[in-house]
């Protein structure tokens, strides 16, 4: 298959490339994802290609962070749609690594993760980040960027990789991009195409409560009962909910009982019909 964007599979074709980009004095800028692009993923490579001179965008379906029963193999595979869109985007490079090369006959080593990946997503997903994590720190040591792009939508996510990138002493910066919403406010997801015409609209809601949640915090009110009405308004309107909480944006931990005395973040994940969404906003006072 010929694709519109020059790609490579092998991690020794990759590091040739980037190579050859370095000993020209170029900056690389680097975007993971999982494929199945949108808005969001171009968004993250238009902010990498303005700090970068080059930039490489991975595509890998990452089996180690699905649990058995999730959705790994109906995870949308769409490799040419997604070559077409990063080479619009102007992206230099994509980098397809295939299973067995990622995770070779004999691989035996995970990263084990504590601080910001406790709780939320971890107490629905026990598996999720230690998979995430693992792939990351590979991706990163395989293309060594000066700078790799995580969108904010999985804010959790993105803490645990600044978290990981400074305990482990990865030279490259971690930085966050921007969640890119429908009209409605819904967040960007691959995982939308699995909603029904129904559960598309209630899917809406997500962003209204939890907008109304940052927007109570941020007007004084008591973090327990605004948390306790969000969390009501979801009940709701979802068909189950696994968290709707406000937290310390920077380490997720639990935030003090009263007003909000430092930024927070109000985070949110609910089942709709059988797609499980995530979503979340900052929530600061004046005089934070
Ligand atoms: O956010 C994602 O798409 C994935 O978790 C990532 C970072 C590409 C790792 O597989």
């Amino acid at each position: 298959m010929t694709l519109p964007l020059p790609t490579v599979s092998a991690v020794s074709d990759l590091r040739a490339v980037v190579s050859g980009w370095r000993a020209q004095g170029l900056t690389v800028g680097f975007v993971p994802t999982m494929g199945a692009l949108h808005a969001g993923h171009i968004a993250l490579v238009t902010q990498a290609l303005a700090r970068c001179d080059r930039v490489v965008a991975s595509l890998f379906v990452n089996p180690a962070q699905f649990a058995p029963g999730e959705d790994f193999d109906a995870y949308p595979r769409t490799l040419e749609a997604d070559a077409a869109k990063l080479a619009q985007a102007g992206c230099h490079l994509l980098f397809a690594p295939r299973a067995r090369d990622m995770y070779p006959e004999g691989f035996a080593t995970t990263i084990s993760l504590t601080g910001p990946a406790e709780g939320l997503e971890s107490a629905a997903r026990p598996h999720f980040f230690a998979g995430v994590a693992t792939v990351v720190t590979k991706l990163l040591n395989q293309v060594r960027p000066d700078v790799a792009v995580f969108g904010e939508k999985d804010y959790q996510q993105l803490l645990v990789i600044r978290r990981l990138a400074a305990d482990l002493d990865l030279e490259t910066l971690i930085e966050a991009g921007e969640t890119v919403r429908e009209a409605d406010g819904l967040a960007l997801s691959s995982r939308n195409a699995y909603l029904s015409t129904d559960d598309r609209q209630r899917a809406g809601r997500l962003n209204v409560i939890l907008a109304d949640f940052a927007a109570q915090l941020e007007a004084g009110a008591d973090v327990a009962q605004a948390e306790a009405a969000a969390l009501n308004a979801a009940r709701a309107a979802f068909d189950s909910v696994d968290y709707v909480t406000a937290r310390c944006s920077e380490t997720l931990a639990a935030l003090a009982p009263g007003r909000l005395d430092r930024p927070a973040r109000v985070l949110a994940a609910v089942r709709v019909g059988t797609t499980r969404l995530i979503d979340n906003r900052p929530a600061s006072r004046c005089e934070d």
